[in-house]
């Protein structure tokens, strides 16, 4: 099979979700606070994974522009330590914090420590859910499944049913099940309908390439070599996807899909073993949330020192 190269550009859809932002006051004075830089607390769930790098730099590079200092901490895929992180953000008197939650209902918790400090929280890029969040600003996820979904069934075999792997991403990413609504909302039709035969599917944990690696060697140990496609849902799953078809003879031969134009991915994609990724404005995300979030911390401490 020829691999295809779709560069998908998502600027078209970005969503970006500005809540309401509430300053909240109530922390205790802070001498000659107002003279000071504005100070925001980064947590990040993984630097492992390349995009999340690219986040952060363009985060910190925005938020210095501005005038404000950041702290940013990662917690390597680890609620306790994302909590621990975020615990002491608050000890170090943030004036505002920024999220990337590892688990979306476990930092609940942390949002609720924030809020009781007086401190603003906006969720970057993954809700964090049943929690009172001053913003959440992220790209339009189901619209990226939708992508995924569609190149996979524009390029099915003619005369016969595709036969499909589908890889999700972390179960407690948010995120990752709005991108498997969206690849739901084009396949389930055809699903029905008796187009598309789902083979094998299941979770990487983490998003951990080597867990999308050991979905993969399950699809191929139930289903031999007979499947078309693995629909993985980012381009960290699809390396490890195509590590398995690679063990196989198959890479080249299986349409992948992924997301995040990593590096790797697009190398893959020039080489041919990957079909696919798409492309999220970063750039656009990380520029806006430095924004969002000095306008937060900037409002946080002018409540304190007045108040
Ligand atoms: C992001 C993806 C990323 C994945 C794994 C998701 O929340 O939307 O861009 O690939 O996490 O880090």
């Amino acid at each position: 099979m020829k691999a295809r190269i779709l560069l998908v550009i998502a600027s078209c859809v970005i969503s970006i979700v500005t809540g309401l932002v509430i300053a909240r006051g109530g922390a205790s004075h802070q001498g000659s606070g107002a003279a000071h830089r504005p100070l925001i607390g980064l947590s990040l769930d993984t630097l492992k994974e390349e995009r999340w790098q690219h986040d952060r730099d363009i985060f910190l590079a925005r938020a210095k522009e501005l005038g404000a200092e950041v702290i940013d901490q990662s917690a390597n895929s680890d609620d306790t330590r994302q909590l621990h992180d975020v615990e002491s953000l608050i000890t170090r008197k943030v004036d505002a914090l920024v999220i990337i939650p590892h688990n979306g209902a476990a930092m609940a918790k942390a949002v609720n420590l924030a809020h009781e400090a007086g401190i603003p929280v906006l969720a970057y890029d993954r809700l964090i859910t049943d929690s009172d969040l001053d913003l959440y600003i992220t790209f339009d996820n189901v619209k990226v499944g939708e992508l995924q979904a569609k190149f996979i069934v524009e390029h099915r075999p003619a005369g016969r049913p595709l036969r499909l792997v589908r890889i999700y991403g972390s179960k407690t990413d948010n995120n990752a099940a709005l991108f498997k609504k969206g690849q739901d909302n084009v396949l389930d039709p055809l699903i029905k309908s008796g187009d598309i035969q789902i083979v094998h599917e299941d979770w990487a944990e983490d998003w951990r390439p080597e867990n999308a690696k050991k979905i993969a060697n399950a699809a191929i140990t139930k289903a031999g070599h007979n499947f078309d496609a693995i629909l993985a849902s980012n381009d960290g799953t699809a390396g490890g996807a195509i590590q398995a078809l690679i063990e196989e003879g198959l890479a080249g031969k299986i349409i992948v899909t992924g997301q995040d134009a990593e590096l790797p991915a697009c190398q893959r994609i020039v080489n041919g073993t990957q079909a696919m990724t798409i492309y999220k404005p970063l750039k656009n995300l990380a520029q806006r949330a430095a924004e969002l979030s000095v306008k937060l911390a900037r409002g946080n401490r002018s409540s304190r020192v007045t108040s």
